[in-house]
């Protein structure tokens, strides 16, 4: 399979008032055509930064460096507009809340049709049968109706549902899915999930889903990238990433995961402790602090991106399972 996208060494920075914040570290990932890459981690740890850098998407407070090459250009250094360009025919994005992607007062048909016009250039009647198309492979019942309702009629599936419909309408190469269904409701998030995937798996479209849940990315992805404090800590295919794990943060998270069984009412599993200030150069491992395997060597050098074989990457010092 030939490369689509490829991240390397990347880096963001923001201007602050309190210094300069250090959000995405020296970050390199590449994504094979068709394929689907999982970037997991809490909150705070640079994933949406990582996205909207990769899409060129990041506010002027912003400085990224690296260089980022998609179907073998290197579209570090086009212009915004260029860059825009490509999402829609290339890159398209999911986000977390639809409302903020939608307009609540402007009817699904005129959202959905849009994007065909303006985009793809059909005509207003080619992009009404394509809307009814498109609201039929996300599932909707009675797609005719649903042209004519507003986004602030609907539920928060219905909702992301359209917003999957619009993102697929230009059958983009890349997906890019921010946390998708974290709005959603249980059964709904495996609905939504499922959806997304089958339509990857018909149109052969990679995707880069974006959450903080590592069981939401288990069973809809081919690889995975674990991100702590703006560094990639794991990186890993998800079946070698799950049978031959590494890295105790990644445990941690796993441990984090709530369980359908877990009986109400009984505390959730949460990483103690938080994020070390992005503001700040502290020595040693970022997770040191809250490592339940700490040493003084993790408390004064911070460990490198080390090569575990089987395509496997982890940054850690005593990685679990001893070293191969
Ligand atoms: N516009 C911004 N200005 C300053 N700091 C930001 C901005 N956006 C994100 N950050 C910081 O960058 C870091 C990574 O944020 P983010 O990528 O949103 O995390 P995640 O998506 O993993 O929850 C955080 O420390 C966050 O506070
Ligand atoms: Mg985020």
């Amino acid at each position: 399979m030939s490369s689509l996208l490829k991240i390397d060494d990347m880096s963001v920075r923001f201007a602050t008032p309190r210094g300069d914040l250090k959000a995405v570290n020296n970050v390199s990932i590449e994504l094979l055509k068709g394929e689907s890459l999982g970037v997991v981690g809490e909150s705070g740890s640079g994933k949406t930064v990582l996205s909207r850098a990769t899409m060129g998407l990041l506010p002027s407070t912003a400085t990224r460096t690296g260089t980022i090459t998609y179907q073998g250009q290197d579209i570090t250094a086009l212009p915004k507009d260029e860059v825009r360009e490509l999402w829609g025919t290339g890159m398209a994005m999911i986000f977390q809340d639809p409302m903020t992607a939608l307009n609540p007062v402007r009817r699904v048909g005129s959202q959905l049709t849009e994007s065909l016009t303006v985009r793809l250039g059909m005509n207003k009647k080619d992009a009404k049968e394509k809307a009814i198309e498109l609201l039929k492979r996300v599932r909707i019942p009675d797609p005719e109706a649903m042209l004519r309702k507003f986004p602030y009629q609907l539920s928060g599936g219905m909702r992301q549902r359209i917003m999957i419909a619009i993102a697929v309408s230009c059958e983009p190469e890349l997906l890019f899915a921010d946390e998708p269904t974290t709005a959603l409701d249980v059964t709904v998030q495996a609905q939504v999930l499922d959806l997304i995937t089958e339509l990857r798996k018909e149109s052969n479209m990679a995707m880069i889903l974006v959450t903080h849940d590592l069981g939401v990315v288990a069973g809809h992805t081919d690889k995975i990238a674990v991100m702590y404090a703006g560094d990639v800590v794991e990186y890993a295919p998800t079946r070698e990433l799950f049978s031959n794990m590494k890295m105790p943060y990644t445990e941690a998270l796993l441990k984090s995961i709530p369980r359908l069984e877990t009986p109400t009412g009984s505390r959730l599993p949460v990483i103690e402790g938080r994020l070390p200030d992005p503001t700040k150069n502290e020595p040693g491992c970022p997770f040191a602090n809250r490592c339940p395997y700490v040493t003084d060597k993790c408390r004064a050098e911070k460990p490198p991106l080390t090569d575990g074989g089987n395509n496997h990457f982890y940054r850690c010092w005593f990685p679990l399972g001893g070293v191969k």
